[in-house]
């Protein structure tokens, strides 16, 4: 189906989701780290369909809330292939993945150790990793770097943290503690910073043998593996990554005469983004007293938060006809009310766009309906996968109706 009939057949703001791309993307991941286990990461976007995409294609899932859990499980995703995460677990959260045994609970934070320790039992202990900082920052921004100290998450190695965290779960026998866990930044396009963090990490698990005669089986090197969002941009070269931390993996251990732990993986953003686009039409077209001109869209930072957030960078296409108009420099804003609403600063589009035409903007699978909200009460998109040139709505749109229904006092 044509991006334009699913605009029209299904309204704007619409993501559209390729279904072969993301189960290409998995395998993928399975036959570049053939010895190791691929957890997609659902807080990039999850729903029934790409939950059953994932199994399918013999992933994993890493998620991190009860409505993470709660989604997959009613997909039918098996939980012993889940990993939970969360530097702030709710005890509905903990009580919830015991009670579906999930396959492993990431621990972050010393309090969480006797909290998961009382629930879980002892005849079945919990298969547990723990969250380890290797003091490495790698990322787009900021506000995604968390390899290092200074942030909520995890553990650090340097100072003994997380070694003490090791010591008190291994003091637990209602814990199974399996490895060390980490997880460095997001959209990471160089294999530099995880080969670094694996040296650290291997380091504490030689130190760990030495304190308490076991060796962990486990290494998560969590995700952050980087796409291109604009043309020549780099990505994080997947065979590349599987060779050096293979190599490196091999090497660090035989360093300290460990036995090469198991190695888990926990792309998002690689599998999905790449597989969507996110479809608009335009408004009002605004032209300002200097010159700049304004596309306003039916859509904005309520569909897609990453460019206020994070200055994330996009490119957009018209689609649905030729134009031969010069390209002209344009602000593609959204439509809430703050100045900060732009969605593509500074995009080429031709010089004759106008309202009613229809806008597309690639790469747009990852943290953006997952980061979504109802600001000004605009409703989340609806979100449609094709495949074999059919189109099937996956979620629908969100109305009026589902604002008034959450309305229970006044
Ligand atoms: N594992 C853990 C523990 C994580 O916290 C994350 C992402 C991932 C795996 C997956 O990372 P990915 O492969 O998708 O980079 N909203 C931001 C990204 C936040 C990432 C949060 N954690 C953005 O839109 O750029």
């Amino acid at each position: 189906m044509r991006l334009t009939e699913a605009a029209e057949r299904f309204g704007t703001p619409l993501y559209v989701l390729d279904e072969v791309e993301v189960r290409s993307r998995c395998r993928a991941y399975r036959e570049a780290l053939p010895h190791a286990e691929v957890l997609y990461a659902a807080k990039a976007f999850l729903c029934s369909a790409t939950a059953d995409w994932i199994a399918e294609e013999g992933l994993g899932l890493d998620v991190c809330s009860v409505g993470e859990l709660r989604l997959a499980a009613a997909a039918g995703f098996p939980p012993q292939r889940m990993l939970l995460h969360g530097n702030a677990k709710t005890p509905e959260e903990l009580r919830l993945a015991l009670r579906l045994r999930v396959g492993r609970i990431v621990i972050d934070g010393l309090a969480e150790i006797p909290r998961l320790a009382a629930l879980a039992i002892a005849d079945e202990p919990q298969r547990v990793l723990v969250r380890v900082l290797p003091g490495v920052a790698a990322g787009h921004h900021a506000a995604v770097r968390t390899g290092v100290a200074g942030q909520k998450f995890g553990f650090p190695i340097a100072g003994g943290d997380a070694a003490e965290a090791v010591s008190r779960i291994l003091a637990q026998p209602s814990l199974n503690l399996a490895g060390l866990h980490c997880h460095l930044g997001s959209q990471i396009t160089e294999v530099g910073p995880f080969l670094t963090a694996i040296d650290r990490i291997v380091a504490l698990l030689a130190e760990i043998r030495e304190r308490h005669g076991v060796q962990l089986p486990e290494i998560d090197l969590g995700g952050g593996h980087g796409v291109p969002y604009l043309a020549g941009e780099p990505e994080l070269d997947l065979a590349d990554f599987a060779a050096r931390v293979r190599e490196r993996l091999a090497s660090a251990c035989a360093e300290h005469g460990l036995t090469v732990p198991r190695l888990l993986v926990e792309p998002g953003r690689a599998i999905v983004a790449p597989a969507a686009v996110a479809l608009y039409r335009v408004l009002v077209v605004k032209h300002g007293t200097d010159g700049q001109v304004f596309v306003a869209v039916d859509g904005g930072m309520s569909d897609n938060p990453r460019p206020a957030l994070y200055g994330a960078r996009y490119q957009v296409r018209l689609i649905g006809r030729d134009s031969n108009a010069e390209p002209c420099a344009v602000d593609v804003v959204g439509r809430h009310c703050e100045a900060g609403d732009v969605l593509v600063p500074g995009a080429h589009l031709p010089g004759d766009i106008r309202a009613g035409d229809l806008l597309a903007v690639p790469v747009a699978g990852a943290y953006q309906l997952s980061m979504a909200s109802s600001y000004n009460l605009v409703g989340r998109p609806a979100v449609v996968a094709v495949r074999d040139s059919r189109a099937r709505q996956l979620i629908r749109r969100e109305t009026v109706e589902d604002f008034l229904s959450r309305e229970v006092g006044r």
